[in-house]
């Protein structure tokens, strides 16, 4: 199922990740877009908290994958850095996306074609500096 959300916080945006962490199955993909600032690493915190993480959460920059344990694994990616997605098969991505965690992954545009299409996806658009528009695909919401 699809639908638009606005977030005008940080907070917003939390809560609705902290929401849809409830919907997500052993295996499930998330694939996050949008542009630098627009929220991912935010909405991959209210994830986490969700999902029972302790662990401080931000961007796994240098390690491609951050690992955290929760209820389920959960292999928190980042490609902002990947030039080709060759990149991320040498890696090893595509042992996570096939695994028993679940696959949370910013910059998803960067490797549209080796993320497997069976996944759910969360575009957030920058309206203005604290307002976002955050559509959802593939979540029963
Ligand atoms: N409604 C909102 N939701 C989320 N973040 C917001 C919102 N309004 C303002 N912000 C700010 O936008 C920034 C979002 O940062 P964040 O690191 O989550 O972005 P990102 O999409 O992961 O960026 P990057 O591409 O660099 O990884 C934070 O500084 C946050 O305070
Ligand atoms: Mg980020």
């Amino acid at each position: 199922m699809a639908g638009k959300f606005i977030s005008y916080s940080r907070d917003d945006t939390r809560e609705l990740a902290g929401k849809l962490a409830d919907k997500v199955r052993k295996g499930d993909i998330v694939a996050l877009f949008g542009e630098l600032g627009a929220g991912k690493t935010c909405f991959v915190q209210g994830f986490a908290k969700a999902f029972g993480i302790t662990e401080i959460v931000n961007s796994p920059s240098f390690a491609i994958v951050n690992v955290y344990k929760g209820k389920m694994p959960v292999y928190h990616m980042d490609f902002y850095r990947i030039d080709n997605p060759d990149e991320i098969r040498a890696i090893g991505c595509e042992d996570y996306f096939y695994g028993d965690g679940i696959c949370l992954i910013e910059w998803a545009e960067k490797a549209e074609n080796i993320i497997p299409p069976d996944r759910k996806e969360i575009h957030i658009k920058i309206i203005s500096e604290k307002k976002r528009e955050i559509s959802i695909k593939g979540f029963d919401f």
